[in-house]
């Protein structure tokens, strides 16, 4: 029985070395250099080559090196039945949420329009403050932390999602309820799993029903966003502003629009970066779980796509 590593998308090295540390007698295979393949009973992957996971005749299980798995059911060859899981760890939601925090307390408090204060010699005591109420798109593990801690925080939060949800302690709009939720907020955060229902959400027809100055923050996928849309909408006046860490195609291209328009912030897909050691114990455990027949941990349900 052997773990296979294909993950083009991430570097492998410290994940072999992290799971070694939690059970040094894994036998574990790293792509390209898979020799036994009839051995492979479970694959975790990143950016794996569409198709490649065939090779593996006896392949049991699949796991997501980080908290998407878009990225793995984007392959279409994958068998319907092979069960997929995902890393869900504290640490990871730990840094999604401050990225948020970060965002949102950016806009609340005004650092761009200080930072242009400054760069002027402007010293302007008015308004410090913008009101918020901040809307989160998908309240799972990592959308709920937000919520959670922007309560803590003192801010008025409310959640969006394509699901009804009962006894949350936050107000929560459910998927036809779009147009309310939106007419509700002022800061717009994304965080939903990328699927074929949310892919392209965020559109100008979506930016029409914000309040005016909405400032948007994308920490989910640049596939969530169309995004030839963002600056029409800022033009407009449906938006204000936007924080972004993904895109459609990354490392975002050099002649990209938003590399030089001042209302937007982008980092590079620096959110929430999984670590290794935080989460290899529950690879192995799921590897375990696998070998014994047991629940595995974190599973996906492929019919919602997350
Ligand atoms: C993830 C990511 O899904 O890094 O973990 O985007």
């Amino acid at each position: 029985m052997s773990i296979a590593i294909v993950s083009p998308g991430k570097d492998p090295k410290p994940w072999l070395e992290a799971l070694r540390q939690v059970d040094s007698s894994l036998d574990i295979q790293v792509y390209p250099q898979i020799e036994d393949l009839e051995k492979v009973e479970m694959a975790l992957v990143w950016q794996h080559p569409p198709g490649f996971l065939r090779n593996f005749p006896h392949l049991k299980l699949i796991s997501s090196l980080g908290a998407g798995v878009d990225h793995i059911l984007s392959d279409f060859e994958i068998p319907h039945h092979l069960p997929i899981v995902r890393i869900v760890d504290e640490k990871l939601t730990w840094s999604m949420t401050n990225y948020v925090l970060m965002g949102v307390l950016n806009f609340h408090r005004q650092l761009y329009r200080y930072q242009k204060d400054k760069d002027n010699g402007i010293w302007d005591m008015s308004n410090p403050e913008i009101s918020i109420k901040v809307g989160i798109m998908g309240v799972g593990a990592l959308g709920g932390d937000v919520v959670d801690k922007l309560m803590y925080l003192g801010f008025e939060v409310c959640g969006y999602g394509l699901n009804d949800k009962k006894s949350l302690s936050f107000p929560y709009f459910a998927k036809h309820q779009l147009d309310d939720f939106l007419s509700d907020i002022n800061v717009l955060v994304c965080m939903l799993p990328l699927t074929s229902e949310t892919e392209g959400i965020l559109n100008i027809t979506l930016f029409q029903k914000c309040n005016p100055g909405t400032y948007l923050i994308n920490v989910a996928r640049g596939k969530h966003l169309i995004e030839e849309d963002l600056i029409p909408a800022f033009e407009e006046g449906y938006l204000s502003g936007a924080m972004l860490d993904v895109f459609r195609v990354e490392p975002l291209p050099r002649t990209h629009a938003y590399w030089s328009d001042s209302r937007i912030q982008l980092t590079p897909h620096i959110a929430s970066v999984t670590n290794p050691k935080a989460a290899a114990p529950q690879i192995v455990e799921n590897y375990k779980r696998l070998t014994n027949g047991l629940p595995l941990q974190h599973q996906i349900n492929r019919v919602k796509e997350y």
